[in-house]
Formats: structure tokens, sequence, C-alpha cells
């Protein structure tokens, strides 16, 4: 039997041509900045996100740790989504390695609003002077696109709002860019126009686009030096690591276009798990990933996951009644359409046993 795996878009393998590239990889030494491939995909990647450098780092996770490290005092405080990767998945690194308070607020739809922010507490109200009992507000994050809140994408247009709130605190921006390409992609906008509102963005080679591994984060040029103390600081200096680099590249350079196939296939796979019965906002679906809920007169949501598993098909397990389904390149529009017959067959059953209870 064919497994459908909608786990996650880190699944993606390197193809062919990526490994071709990888093997022929000129490489150097990175601690001297003698490796041209990774030279390569930093120049390439400050470039491409209109900043003034960037630098390549082992993960996503490592992305938004030396970034945000790089630019924050310990002891400060930082804004982060109550359901955003950095605050939820990222082994609480603000706290113990960089230091800092964090203040995890809600973020509907990945996007924090901004007049109860500027009400909330850790928010010094302009022109006041900041209590000395208080952690030092110095930083806000942004993910973008937001996986825990279904792949929703931050236009310019709210963005542009979040960075006049952080001009008027004096705060410092970031931006867990993880699939920012495919937020460009979906928004038909450069990726370069949704960066520029932030000071520091990290994002990843390793999920929709299809390389091995790395991330890159882009910043000022002040910024990507402290940053390379940080990802030294934390063990990720690299030697010939251009073979990653490489792939990264590539990544880069072919198959950013192609995310438009993830999100048409994304939109198709909502629609036909609505159809099979179960509960999807198909307007909330932009980019890759879909939020499904089971509904409670189907069956529990224990129960449906065990038997799409062994129908064949993969997802995370259930959070409460929802399921998690992330399409990727390495996902066909074949595979979206054998998944649905497979949870079609599934829900009917359900319904079935339930008729007949
Ligand atoms: C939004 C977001 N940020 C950061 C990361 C971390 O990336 P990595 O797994 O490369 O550390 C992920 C990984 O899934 C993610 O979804």
């Amino acid at each position: 039997m064919k497994f459908l795996d909608f786990r996650s878009d880190t699944l993606t393998v390197p193809s062919d041509s990526m490994r071709a590239r990888m093997a022929k990889a000129s490489v150097g030494d990175d601690y001297y900045r003698e490796d041209p491939t990774i030279s390569a995909i930093e120049d390439y990647a400050a470039d491409l996100l209109g900043k003034e450098a960037a630098l390549f780092v082992l993960s996503g996770t490592m992305g938004n740790l030396v970034s945000i490290r790089a630019q924050v005092p310990p002891g400060a405080a930082v804004i982060v989504g109550n359901t955003s990767h950095i605050h939820l998945n990222e082994t609480g690194h603000l706290a113990s390695v960089c230091g800092l308070t964090s203040h995890p607020t809600p973020t509907p739809d990945g996007r924090y609003d901004i007049p109860a922010l500027e009400a909330s507490s850790p928010v010094p109200k302009p022109g006041a002077s900041p209590s000395v009992l208080n952690p030092r507000l110095k930083l806000i994050c942004v993910e973008n696109t937001h996986n825990g809140e279904g792949g929703r994408c931050l236009d310019n247009t709210y963005l542009a709002s979040l960075r006049e709130f952080a001009n008027v605190r004096g705060l410092t921006f970031h931006m867990d860019g993880a699939r920012v390409f495919n937020a460009a992609v979906a928004l038909g906008c450069k990726v370069s126009e949704l960066v520029s509102h932030v000071d520091s963005v990290s994002f990843c080679l390793s999920k929709g686009l299809g390389a091995p591994g790395g991330a890159i984060v882009a910043a000022s040029r002040h910024v990507i030096e402290e940053a390379r103390h940080w990802r030294q600081m934390v063990g990720g200096g690299m030697r010939q690591a251009g073979i990653f680099a490489a792939a990264g590249l590539m990544a880069l350079q072919e198959n950013v276009e192609d995310l438009a196939i993830d999100h048409n296939n994304a939109k198709q796979l909502a629609r036909g798990l609505v159809e099979a019965g179960l509960d999807v906002d198909v307007a909330k679906v932009e980019t890759n990933i879909v939020m499904a809920y089971i509904p409670q007169s189907l069956t529990s949501p224990g129960e449906f996951f065990d038997s799409m598993k062994r129908a064949g098909v993969l997802t995370l397990p259930p959070k409460g009644n929802r399921l998690r389904f992330v399409i990727h390149r390495d996902i066909s529009n074949a595979d979206v359409m054998l998944g649905l017959q497979r949870i079609g067959q599934l829900t009917e059953s359900f319904k079935k046993v339930q008729q007949n209870a």
C-alpha cells in the first residue's frame, strides 16, 4: 500500500538533480569564510531579500535563536505569538540561551490585534517612562506564514502597521519566515517586499523548497556579524558545508515558483475534505497547510486518526479534534486525490456506524 504522508513539508527529499549539484559543489573552510558555495548562497539570499547581508545556518530554530540573540540583550522582554514555533517548539531558547522574558500573545489567523497589543501590559505607553520593575521590552516576532494557525500569510499592509507599532516603541522586529516564500507566492508579491518591514528574518531551505537542511538569516551587515558570533557560540560553525549550501542555492533558484502548485493542491485537498464530511474553512487555506476538524458526530479524533493510519494516510496526531495536513513538492495531485478517496471511504464507513447505532 502506498503511504500518503501529510505530516510535514520537512519530509521533502532532495531530487536527483539536487544531489548532483551537492556532489559537484566547490567547498572550503567556512570558519575562514573560504567556502565559495556558502558565500554564494549568502550573497544570493541577501540580494533576493533586499537585505545587506545573510548567514547560512543549520536550521530554522538556529536562525531564530541567533537573530534574536544578536539584537537583544539578556534580561529584556519580547512579544511572541502564543502559538508560534519560537514560543512552543524551539526548546525554550528565548529563556535558556537568550535570557529573555517572553510575552506570549494571541495571534488568531497569525495576527496580533494591534490595538489590543497597544493596550497590553508589557507594552510601554508612548511618552511614559518605563517602570523600574519590568523587563524592558525590546523585540516583537511574527511568523510568516504561520504554521500553527494554518499557514496564514501576513501581507504588506499588516506588516507595515506592525512596523509602525515597533518604531513608536523602539522595538526590533523579527520575522520567523520559515515559510516566507510560501507567503510571497500566495500573496503574489516579492519576498523582499514582505521582509522590508522587519529588521531580521530567518527562513528554511528544508521545507517546501526541498533542500535537505539549512536555513538563512538576513539582516543588516552588523546584525549578521553578531549572528555569526552567536552561531559559533551554539556550535553552528561549519567547515565544508557548501555541499548543503549547494542544495539550498538550487532550491532558491529553481523551486520557489513550484510552491504555487502545493498551494493549489492544498486548496483541492481542503475542498475534498469538506465533501468527505470534515470541517475545513476553505477560505483560510492560503498556502500549503490545511487544518481540518473531525466532527464530534462522526467519531473520536483518536479513532479517526488510527483508521486513517491503517488506510495509509498519515498526519501528526490530532490536537483536540484538529488534524493538520501539509502539502509539499513530493506530494502530487494524484496523491491528494488518492488520499481524499481513502478519507472519503473512511468517513462513509463511520457515517454508516452512526446510522446503525
Ligand atoms: C514556523 C517555523 N519556524 C521555525 C521552524 C524550525 O525549523 P527547523 O526545523 O529547521 O529548526 C519550523 C519547523 O517546522 C517552523 O514551522
